[in-house]
């Protein structure tokens, strides 16, 4: 049995995550999470997948901007394999509850518990006081968005472990102030070689979408060239690959480009170096580039075909709103029932 279901007994099994509309999708976005995704959606568990445009909006983003991403991000899910029909996809503000969960629990968070999240201390910077209040709150949204579900189970990369973390807080404090069992104590399910995919610039830093430099990362929606090329000059230090997996520990350049070929190839990395282990990147970087290519161009076409009938997109994403409103209405309704709101 897994944690997730020992640890709630009276619940049933049910996948929560989310990602944010905040820019392209990144090869981290899709090895780290939606691929992740994917694996969950066969496995007999049901799968929520939502794009959080009101997490997005925590820093400025352009109307314009922000629909038109929250359609690539969804072109995206349905490029990579979501099916609509066996998991529910949707955006997160079709959904209300979600903000309305979410009062509740900056009712139930307490100050001291936000001021620990690293993710907000990394974006708001040094100038924290021009940060958004929204952005201060944003895990306790990101609680809501699961618990609003009674959600088991929540596929993250590993910068999100703090948050669901967090999540479990929230659950326990709510379930103690109030008396009750009802919010589940989600686990998050961060597996795999890629959990962390780095920059391909610098080793030390996390690949994002928000990096201004382009070369750092691989989008998803970059052509077979822009593929090749990034991998070409990926930084790398000047030794062949070690032979064995433990001689990765101190070169986190290497480390991360093996990897990414590990997670594309789904492989163990164990198996990969053994293939692997003592090339120089002259013959690496090749191989790498045209795994990429092979796994990730057809799926930036698939997109661009997706992003060719928006209203396709917009009929998807209401659909999967509706499907879950239909679980979140009673769970919000239950939960203003527990804090003592009249008319519920
Ligand atoms: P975000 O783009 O911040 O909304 O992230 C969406 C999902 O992608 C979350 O589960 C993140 O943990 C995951 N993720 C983002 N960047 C990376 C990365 N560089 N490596 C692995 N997972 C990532
Ligand atoms: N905070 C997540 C990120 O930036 C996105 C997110 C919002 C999320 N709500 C969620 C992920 C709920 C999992 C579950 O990556």
């Amino acid at each position: 049995m897994s944690e997730a279901a020992q640890n709630n007994p009276a619940f049933t099994p049910r996948v929560f995550s989310g990602i944010q509309p905040s820019g392209g999708l990144t090869l981290g976005n899709y090895l780290g999470a939606m691929k992740r995704f994917l694996d969950m959606q066969g496995s007999g568990i049901e799968t929520i997948y939502c794009v959080v445009d009101m997490h997005a909006i925590t820093v400025w983003q352009d109307p314009e901007a922000l629909r038109k991403q929250t359609r690539e991000l969804t072109a995206g899910y349905l490029a990579a394999g979501l099916d609509p029909t066996k998991s529910i996809l949707f955006n997160q503000s079709q959904v209300p509850e979600h903000a309305q969960l979410a009062w509740i629990f900056n009712c139930v968070a307490r100050l001291g518990w936000m001021n620990r999240m690293t993710q907000f201390k990394d974006k708001a910077g040094k100038n924290a006081e021009k940060a958004s209040l929204g952005l201060y709150a944003y895990p306790a949204l990101m609680a809501a968005d699961i618990l609003l579900y009674h959600a088991t189970q929540v596929p993250v990369g590993e910068d999100q472990k703090q948050h669901v973390e967090l999540t479990r807080d929230i659950a326990a404090k709510f379930n103690h102030d109030y008396g009750t069992e009802f919010f589940p104590m989600t686990e998050p399910v961060i597996e795999g070689a890629a959990t962390r995919v780095m920059s391909l610039r610098d080793g030390s830093k996390k690949m994002s979408k928000s990096d201004p430099s382009d070369a750092s990362r691989i989008n998803m929606t970059d052509d077979a060239d822009a593929i090749a090329k990034k991998i070409r000059k990926a930084k790398t230090d000047p030794e062949p690959l070690p032979s064995e997996p433990a001689g990765l520990a101190e070169r986190p350049e290497a480390r991360n480009l093996v990897n990414i070929y590990a997670a594309l190839s789904e492989q163990s990395v164990d198996a990969v170096m053994a293939d692997v282990g003592g090339k120089a990147f002259s013959e690496f970087k090749p191989m790498l580039a045209d795994l990429a290519v092979a796994k990730l161009a057809p799926i930036s076409t698939e997109m661009a075909r997706y992003m060719e009938d928006p209203a396709e997109i917009d009929r998807i994403l209401a659909d999967g709103a509706s499907r879950a409103r239909k679980i979140a209405a009673p769970i919000l309704k239950k939960t203003y029932e527990i804090v003592g709101m009249v008319g519920a």
